[in-house]
């Protein structure tokens, strides 16, 4: 059986058994229904896919409406019954099918030994990274690619990225040369390749750290030159010398806080917000409740996600920040992400 795991680096200070149990706690929304019921109408499900492969429907059609169903089915689903369940989808022939995404197909794969690496995220950005990958697959591969990419969660996280380019220009524009960032569990800091700031040199530093030395070495490459600096360090090493990188302008977190349970996000925000200096603000992502393709994500792609909503991100904020600070909550476009932002008093 295919283990269900979600670390990302094994330094994230927490394990994939309390990432489950944060997953259960946090859902509450399911019907009582019987187990026998949850696993018939998964049976269901598969079986009528099975058949639209056969009969060679439209591969957009068969995966959209597959989606559908497994988002339908873990929402009605008991959190403990659910997560039986992954394994039982993950075995059933029509996996294959599915894995000629070279999206999914990295998802589960995980070449870089665990859950949500950046290259993982070059096939929501479409970057030239992932262009063989994609090249290589089957032209049904490549049709249900055409569909992964464009499914809302990854419109959200693209959107993210344009956003964290636009607080890294306008916080420049307002503080001035010496403005100093952080970006923490950076990836592949494609959010940078857009920055009117960097390219004009009106930075003081973009210090992007990362546990992944892959992708330190990206982004080292990538940005020689610049006023960027790619650090090799984890949340863990954060957490035990806050002091270490220095004070901030801007300090900000995309795709890190959907593995973190709430005690690591508190901690982790409480380092963040001593990390800035007088007026600087903190950003927080997390994917949102409610995702259309969390079902397809936590099977086919065996890659879970702690969704949370407004209230949960105002917990984490009300937990940590002064009475001074200035917080606030807001969604994307298509309400797939939710964004905490703590601005220090000046
Ligand atoms: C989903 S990617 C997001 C990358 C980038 N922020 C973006 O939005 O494109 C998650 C990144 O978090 C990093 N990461 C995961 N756990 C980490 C930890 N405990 N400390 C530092 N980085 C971590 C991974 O190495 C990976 O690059």
């Amino acid at each position: 059986m295919k283990k269900y795991s979600f670390v990302a680096d094994g330094q994230s200070l927490i394990t994939s058994e309390a990432l489950l149990e944060e997953l259960a706690i946090q859902r509450q929304d399911y019907d009582d229904r019987p187990r026998s019921q949850s696993l018939a109408e998964l049976s269901l499900i598969l079986d009528l896919t099975r058949q639209q492969i056969d009969k060679d429907l439209a591969p957009a059609t068969i995966i959209d409406q597959l989606a559908r169903s497994l988002h339908e089915l873990r929402a009605k689903s008991h959190p403990d019954i659910w997560r039986e369940l992954i394994p039982m989808a993950q075995r059933h022939g029509i996996s294959k099918y599915l894995l000629q995404d070279p999206f999914t197909r990295w998802s589960h794969d995980k070449p870089r030994g665990y859950s949500g690496d950046a290259q993982l995220l070059d096939f929501i950005y479409g970057h030239e990274s992932i262009a063989d990958e994609v090249a290589n697959s089957t032209p049904t591969g490549q049709a249900l690619y055409a569909y992964t990419r464009e499914a809302s969660s990854s419109v959200a996280v693209r959107e993210r990225r344009d956003l964290l380019t636009w607080h890294v220009d306008e916080i420049a524009k307002a503080r001035g040369p010496d403005t100093e960032i952080l970006a923490i569990a950076a990836g592949h800091l494609r959010e940078a390749n857009g920055s009117q700031a960097l390219r004009n040199n009106a930075l003081r530093r973009w210090v992007a750290l990362d546990q992944d030395p892959l992708s330190v070495g990206s982004i080292t490459r990538d940005f020689a030159g610049t006023s960027v600096e790619a650090i090799d360090g984890s949340v863990r090493t954060l957490l035990a010398k806050p002091d270490r990188l220095g004070k901030f302008d801007f300090v900000y977190a995309a795709g890190l806080y959907d593995y973190l349970s709430r005690k690591v996000s508190v901690k982790l925000t409480e380092a963040c917000l001593s990390m800035l200096k007088p007026g600087g603000s903190f950003l927080f992502a997390n994917f949102a409740q409610d995702i259309v393709v969390d079902g397809y994500m936590e099977t086919f792609m065996d890659w879970a996600l702690l969704l949370r909503s407004k209230a949960d991100m105002w917990d984490i904020i009300e937990a940590t920040k002064a009475s001074d600070d200035t917080a606030s909550v807001t969604f994307g476009a298509n309400r797939n992400i939710v964004y905490g932002m703590i601005t220090k008093a000046i």
